[in-house]
């Protein structure tokens, strides 16, 4: 499984790469795929409304009042009828990217299974939508899916009356049926918004709207495209001839072919099994799941940092169950927990200066604790030697840092960037275990526990607690985001960062003593 998600992920890695080199690291369209998706739906509405009002709704004037719009009024309607086509096109191409690219990501799987299942209703839902529209325009290719999609349902013995019989005549045109479809296709959408609501339930803070420069570029190409290319229809339907040979829409309609001449036994049996696999796709093979994060209420002052920062929405606060003067406490609901650590990263109390009372969060990942991390910190720094000793967090699902073995640096894994809290890196300088820190995590946006690197990004910042300390001088700290084929960016970045350290001033401690032991046990 793991070659095909970084089969799968290379193409994405390398596009994403180029693409960063023209776009700004928020502007990459590979990495607002499911923003892209709403910006486009909403699109689709407003030209589709529009469209709407000068649309005859009998079957026998539908063509003529769609070729009003394209070439009467081709500067208002016809230009919305084309964005309407394109950006239904467009939705199609971006929310394919988004599901190969959620797979290549691995983050379908688990708890995430839920988005998937969702996702490939509003698949579904969209295809039918889009589908449906096509037939509305009444011209050749409309003719050509009515046939085809009826004969397709008629194979299953669910209608009394076949009803690929309403296309077989004029006389047998009837009117309702259009009406029925008119219905299909402003109804369908509005279910698959309200399924695209559910797909994100489980998410937190989901990015729902392209960066504004995108947005506006998005929109200026589709309205330069429609201008120059507008929509147009094919020869009016005639039911009294076949349709014979019609320009197919490859986003909408690549299988109508195949509906057509392959016998309904096959394609039925090909349309069932593959429904069952695109639901199934999270469950084959199960993952193997991490235990999820926990909560010690005996270190838990109930400041809500942990659900705030968890990207899952897998945190409730509630009322608090222990008597301890504080109104809340976190409660982990493991179905929704991935195990990003992105809540034991955010809690005040993840302090490594704690030594007195031992290193115990108020909530913490059972299988790799503040506390083994502490110590893995210790182990690896011990045995870096030189000038510019560098240790590198980086997060398992980025870059691998394990592999770079270069004499005065050292790394340990978290389970995501945000898994970090910052005052991890304070005790590394601080204490002089090293003369740098680099953390290196997944490329923007594209943080595999979703809001890792920007949690992390604010908290260096000084805006989101809790923040680094301003005595931490931020030019001994280093963050390279990069996904997972990025081993050269970090080591040339590594290198850089680490000859640059000889010339940074230290971070400047007050001596050791009764006063600072107090100090750091308040921090605790
Ligand atoms: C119109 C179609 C769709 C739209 C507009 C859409 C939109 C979104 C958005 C905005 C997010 C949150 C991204 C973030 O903030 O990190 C998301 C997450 C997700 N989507 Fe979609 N989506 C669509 C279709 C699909 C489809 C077809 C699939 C695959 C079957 C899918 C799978 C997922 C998954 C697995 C996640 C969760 C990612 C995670 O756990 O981090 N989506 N989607
Ligand atoms: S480990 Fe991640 S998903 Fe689980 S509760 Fe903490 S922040 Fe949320
Ligand atoms: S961040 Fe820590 S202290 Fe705050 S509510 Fe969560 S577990 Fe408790």
């Amino acid at each position: 499984m793991a070659l095909i998600h970084s089969v799968v992920r290379k193409p994405f890695d390398f596009a994403e790469q180029a693409l960063g080199k023209v776009f700004p690291a928020q502007w990459n369209p590979l990495l607002n795929l499911g923003a892209l998706g709403f910006f486009f739906y909403w699109i689709i509405t407003a030209s589709g409304i529009y469209v709407y009002i000068f649309f005859d709704t009998g079957i026998h004037n539908a063509y003529a009042s769609i070729e009003y719009m394209t070439h009467e009024q081709w500067y208002m309607a016809g230009v919305m009828r084309s964005l309407h086509r394109y950006a239904s096109d467009a939705l199609i191409v971006v929310m394919l990217l988004h599901l190969v690219r959620e797979f290549g990501l691995e983050r379908y799987r688990g708890a995430r299974w839920f988005s998937w299942v969702t996702g490939i209703a509003v698949l579904m839902l969209i295809y039918v939508s889009g589908i449906s529209g096509y037939w509305l325009v009444w011209d050749k290719l409309a003719q050509y899916v009515a046939i085809v999609s009826t004969e397709w349902l008629d194979w299953l013995p669910i209608f009394g009356e076949p009803v690929a019989r309403n296309f077989l005549s004029p006389q047998t045109l009837d009117n309702r049926f259009f009406t029925l479809m008119i219905f299909m296709h402003i109804a369908v959408p509005l279910i698959a918004l309200a399924v695209l609501w559910i797909h994100l339930q489980r998410v937190s803070k989901p990015r729902i709207n392209p960066p504004r420069g995108l947005a506006i570029g998005t929109f200026v190409s589709m309205l330069a495209l429609s201008l120059v290319f507008p929509a147009v229809s094919q020869a009016p339907a005639d039911l009294a001839q076949v349709p014979g040979t019609v320009g197919l829409d490859w986003f909408y309609l690549p299988l109508y072919p195949l509906l057509e001449n392959w016998p309904g036994t096959v394609t039925w049996t090909a349309a069932f099994c593959m429904t069952v696999i695109a639901f199934a796709v999270p469950f084959l093979p199960p993952m193997r799941k991490l235990p999820v994060a926990v909560v010690d209420l005996e270190n838990c002052n109930g400041c809500s940092r942990c659900h705030y920062d968890c990207p899952y929405e897998a945190i409730d606060m509630i009322a608090r169950t222990d008597g301890r003067p504080f109104e809340a406490e976190p409660a982990v609901d493991a179905s929704k927990c991935v195990a990003c650590g992105i809540c034991a990263g955010s809690c005040p109390t993840s302090m490594p200066f704690r030594r007195v009372t031992g290193l115990s969060p108020g909530i913490d990942l059972p299988d790799l604790t503040m506390e083994t991390l502490r110590d893995q910190v210790h182990d690896v720094c011990d045995r870096l030697t030189g000038d510019n000793r560098v240790l590198i967090f980086s997060c398992m699902h980025a870059v691998p840092a394990k592999s770079i073995n270069v004499p005065g640096v050292a790394s340990v894994e978290l389970r995501c960037i945000g898994h970090l809290p910052p005052a991890f890196i304070d005790y590394v300088l601080s204490r002089k275990l090293a003369d740098g820190v680099l953390l290196a995590g997944c490329s923007e946006n594209a943080c595999h526990a979703r809001l890792g690197v920007e949690w992390t990004q604010a908290r260096i910042a000084g805006e989101r607690d809790p923040h680094l300390r301003a005595r931490v001088p931020r030019e001994r700290v280093r963050t390279v985001w990069v996904g997972r084929s990025g081993s050269r960016l970090l080591e040339s970045e590594l290198s850089e960062f680490s000859s640059g350290l000889s010339a940074v001033p230290g971070i400047k401690v007050p001596p050791a003593g009764p006063a600072t032991r107090e100090r750091d046990k308040v921090d605790a």
